[in-house]
């Protein structure tokens, strides 16, 4: 099973600084390993299992326009067909593909449709203000020695921050007795289907009015399964 349990979505895997001439660019994403690679400009991804005998197809090297196994050298196009065998030039080589996987280079990342087969229900879309001219992408990559979904679920849990971080991004707001949080989902044109931005705020410091006072504490969520951006301001 690939990707299991992960939505179906388009999902950044990689900086395009990241990928170094025509590739390949092994990465993994929900336990799924993919190799990225270019052939003749176009960009491909296929699982990064080579199908004759399970060697990682990311040790290769790009030749000709083809991904090649560093095992024997089998050669593989961007969708995948096998294009050469090694000393055997009659193999019938149609039932010996890899598989490939939809993927994208925009905004400056490298993205894949978390499902395998040649093609995407729908393109990906990033929201304007990673797509205007100048605007320069700058971001970290960490390895958490956790399941995925612990790390989704961190990054949806404003509540912790206070008593987790308390010097650091949960220096403010400071939880009163009668402070609230609210989390409310609003539909959000991109992060893939079902698009879902959430915004999340604290309630605390009561007004001379008594009604509460906003605190602008920000997630977003792209979509229930891919990375998300925090954001917490005072
Ligand atoms: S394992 Fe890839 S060609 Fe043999």
């Amino acid at each position: 099973m690939h990707f299991p349990n992960f939505a179906n979505v388009w999902t950044p895997v990689a900086f395009t600084s990241e990928f170094v001439g025509d590739g390949p660019l092994g990465v993994v994403v929900a336990a799924t390993k993919v190799v990225i690679f270019r052939s003749g400009g176009r960009l491909a991804a296929l699982l990064d299992r080579c199908p004759h005998r399970g060697v990682l197809l990311s040790l290769g090297r790009v030749r000709e326009g083809c991904l090649e196994c560093p095992f024997h050298g089998w050669r593989f196009d961007a969708d995948g067909a096998c294009a050469h065998v090694p000393w055997n030039p009659d193999a019938k080589r149609d039932p010996l593909g890899a598989t490939n996987v939809p993927v994208r280079e925009l905004g400056g990342l490298l993205w894949i449709y978390t499902r395998v087969g040649p093609d995407a229900p729908y393109e990906p879309s990033l929201p304007d203000e990673l797509l205007r001219q100048g605007v320069r992408l700058s971001g970290q990559a960490f390895t958490w020695t956790a399941h995925w979904t612990r790390a989704v679920e961190n990054m949806l849990d404003d509540a912790h921050l206070p008593f987790v971080h308390p010097k650091t991004i949960g220096r403010s707001p400071k939880p009163k007795r009668d402070s609230r949080m609210d989390h409310q989902v609003e539909t959000y044109p991109w992060g893939g289907p079902g698009p879902r931005r959430s915004t999340a705020s604290c309630r605390g410091n009561r007004p001379s009015s008594g009604g509460p006072t906003r605190c602008s504490c920000v997630s977003r969520c792209p979509a229930s399964c891919s990375p998300s951006t925090s954001r917490l301001s005072p």
